[in-house]
């Protein structure tokens, strides 16, 4: 007996030992060696033993990543040492400066320096006895810190036991956990969508993630972390610089940044600054600087600290994107959903070595808020790919009086009246037939990530709404009726309406996802549209489904559901899409999920007649031929369902003597949604 308990647990351990082993490939190393199938078979096998014989298992198992239980609140962790913070420089002078300085402390003219990013997330400490992952903590005040262990045991590339031979007794690495940008988008735009507040950068998100009392929160945010140094060490291999710790780090299994270099030279330092300068972008977190640290352990301790920065290292920052300038002007456009923005028109500045001519001024309490006003000196600020925006006025260089800031009542496309709904800050026109929304609504329907028309630009549809040959984007599938008109217009020569003419046909061959994308439902960005697509194979299917159905599709929540719902249910765009649909535009696509691919309908009579209040009777006829029911002309006694809009007569009357179920248009969206089946 005794012996089988032995091999249970020495297979338990093996298992570990080999999925621990698959962690470190895939998240610190990033060469897996096995697929996610057979790892999920390792993890699979380890969780049926453990709970067989739950006296086994332990805090560090890999099962046990997620499986602290939440908390009311973190407790307190004392650090060994002090989380120093670093000295800045801004510019060439400052570095050079502090190069001199250590010079002379050291008196020395040759020593070498390692060069890391500076990573703009959260710093931690992690502890590690005998090998094993026992305490995480945030930095916190520098002394006392957060103990955030069953948080960061969900950090797949923190490895909660130690690699190789040289495992110290007692270690506490230093380290900054950051949430990649590549997710941020995407996890800001679902939180939206679920109605939750939204973070307004990864660093922030990482620190949100970090502070959540219940660690299976935290398991579903993807943080990473960069671990950077020994903040205290007892036994196994003690580095004597600053580069060997970093390769000591790496062997121990945990995931080191690779962009540093060794530089035997103040100007080494600048190369790799300037480098990082153009480069930073590129990368998957947000760096605002490098860290520039003397490499030789026994240098820093003659060096040592002053306050809380060390003297033998200095962090170099990038340039702000920030930059002052004039704020000429307040105006407004109109955008595709109405929604009318202001936007500052400033005296041209360079801003991270673009020329910033515009920056949005998002809506009127953001304006209201800063006190901006025409004439001001204000803070323009461009971060990556964003719109630059202005942050601030300094009114303290205001001249004159300029007056408070006025939001405008008027639709600066079409001059009627806007409207501010109570609890929203965007005002909006509501007028159906703007000209200026209708610009927007087509230079997003042709723009690249939806129906990629090339062709019809700004200006042009400019001249085509104005003519009246565009009314709607379905009238873009027309154009090709008024082909000499065109041609006679002005500035389009017969080359160029052939093209734009054939980029329009060509455009017809786009997915169901990206039509979704071109119609510019509000949240439906190309990730939500793929979904809806693969899920419900057919817009028709989405224009039927409740909300509630929608919200099921894994990836959309109730915000995101309303809005597809609502939008392919009003009038006006049940219409524009017919019209799609008859310009052969791919409304239908093949269903990726088969839960959804269910036909709910299968061997179902119907009968349609009279006016519904939303859908035409043929477009309820093809829903339930799609979802697999037949229709016929007349009611008889093998008719299962009778849909009946107004002025049904007849056919009402036969089904209420023949005793065959009378739907209205809600009774068979429901019907369809599975909610009263008889
Ligand atoms: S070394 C005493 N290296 O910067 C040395 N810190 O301002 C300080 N940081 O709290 C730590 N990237 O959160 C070091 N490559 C890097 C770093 C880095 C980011 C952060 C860290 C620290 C802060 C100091």
């Amino acid at each position: 007996m005794a012996s089988l308990k032995a091999e249970v647990s020495a297979r338990i351990e093996a298992l570990r030992r080999e999925i621990d082993r698959h962690d470190h490939l895939y998240h610190v190393l990033d060469s897996p060696e096995i697929s996610d199938a057979e790892f999920d078979a390792l993890m699979r096998e380890l969780r049926v033993l453990e709970e067989a014989n739950p006296e086994l298992v332990v805090p560090d198992s890999p099962t046990q990543r997620v499986g602290g239980e939440p908390v009311e609140s973190f407790e307190q962790v004392t650090h060994r040492r002090p989380m120093l913070s670093l000295g800045n420089a801004f510019d060439d002078d400052d570095l050079i400066a502090w190069h001199t300085r250590v010079e002379g402390l050291l008196e020395l003219e040759d020593f070498e320096m390692v060069c890391e990013l500076k990573y703009d997330g959260l710093a931690v400490a992690l502890t590690y006895e005998q090998g094993v992952l026992v305490r995480g903590a945030t930095r916190g005040n520098a002394l006392v810190g957060e103990d955030v262990t069953a948080n960061l045991r969900t950090i797949k590339s923190i490895p909660q036991r130690l690699r190789g031979s040289n495992v110290p007794s007692v270690i506490e690495v230093r380290g900054e956990v950051y949430f990649p940008k590549s997710k941020f988008d995407a996890f800001n735009f679902q939180r939206e969508a679920e109605g939750l507040a939204t973070y307004a950068n990864p660093r922030n998100t990482a620190a949100g993630s970090l502070r959540q009392l219940d660690p299976k929160m935290t398991a579903q945010r993807p943080l990473d972390i960069f671990v950077y140094s020994i903040g205290y060490q007892e036994g196994g291999d003690l580095p004597e610089s600053q580069w060997a710790a970093l390769d000591y780090l790496s062997e121990l299994g945990f995931k080191i940044n690779r962009n540093k270099v060794l530089a035997p030279s103040p100007t080494r330092v600048l190369d790799y600054y300037r480098q990082w300068i153009e480069n930073v972008e590129s990368l998957d977190y947000d760096c605002d600087g490098v860290v520039v640290k003397v490499d030789r352990f026994d240098y820093q301790a003659h060096l040592g600290d002053v306050g809380r920065e060390p003297r033998w290292a200095i962090a170099y920052k990038f340039p702000a994107a920030q930059a002052l300038t004039t704020l000429n002007a307040i105006k407004f456009n109109v955008g595709r959903t109405g929604s009318i923005n202001p936007y500052a028109e400033l005296e041209p500045v360079v801003v991270g070595g673009v020329t910033v001519r515009n920056a949005t001024l998002h809506n009127e309490d953001y304006i209201r808020a800063r006190d901006l006003r025409v004439g001001d000196t204000v803070t323009v600020e461009r971060a990556g790919e964003v719109i630059p925006q202005v942050v601030r006025a300094w009114p303290e260089h205001r001249t004159g009086d300029p007056p408070p800031f006025e939001m405008t009542d008027a639709c600066p496309s079409c001059e009627q009246r806007t409207e501010r709904r109570e609890g929203e800050a965007m005002s909006y026109c509501l007028n159906a037939a703007c000209p200026g929304q209708l610009v927007r609504r087509v230079e997003h329907f042709v723009s690249r990530g939806a129906m990629d028309i090339e062709g019809l630009g700004i200006r042009q549809s400019e001249i085509f709404i104005d003519e009246g040959f565009i009314k709607d984007v379905a009238d873009i599938y027309r154009l090709h009726r008024r082909r000499r008109r065109l041609v006679e217009m002005e500035r389009m020569g017969e080359k160029s309406v052939d093209n734009l003419l054939a980029a329009i046909k060509k455009s017809k061959e786009q997915p169901l996802s990206r039509v979704l994308v071109a119609l510019g439902i509000d949240l439906v960005g190309s990730r939500v549209a793929s979904l809806l697509a693969g899920q419900f194979g057919s817009i028709y299917a989405m224009q039927v489904a409740e909300p509630i159905q929608i919200a099921e599709v894994p990836g959309i929540g109730p915000k995101i559901a309303d809005s597809v719902s609502a939008f392919l249910r009003a009038r006006g765009n049940i219409d524009l899409v017919e019209r799609l649909n008859e310009s052969g535009l791919q409304l239908r696509q093949e269903i990726v999920d088969e839960q959804v691919a269910e036909r709910p309908l299968d061997g179902k009579r119907f009968v349609v007649t009279g006016r519904l209040p939303n859908f035409s009777r043929s477009q309820i006829q093809s829903r339930i031929k799609e979802l697999g029911g037949a229709v016929s002309g007349s009611v008889s006694k093998r008719t299962n369902y009778l849909v009946a809009g107004e002025g049904s007569g007849s056919k009402r009357t036969d089904a209420e003597t023949l005793g065959v179920a009378i739907l209205d248009e809600v009774g068979f969206l429901k019907l369809v949604a599975g909610e009263n089946e008889d």
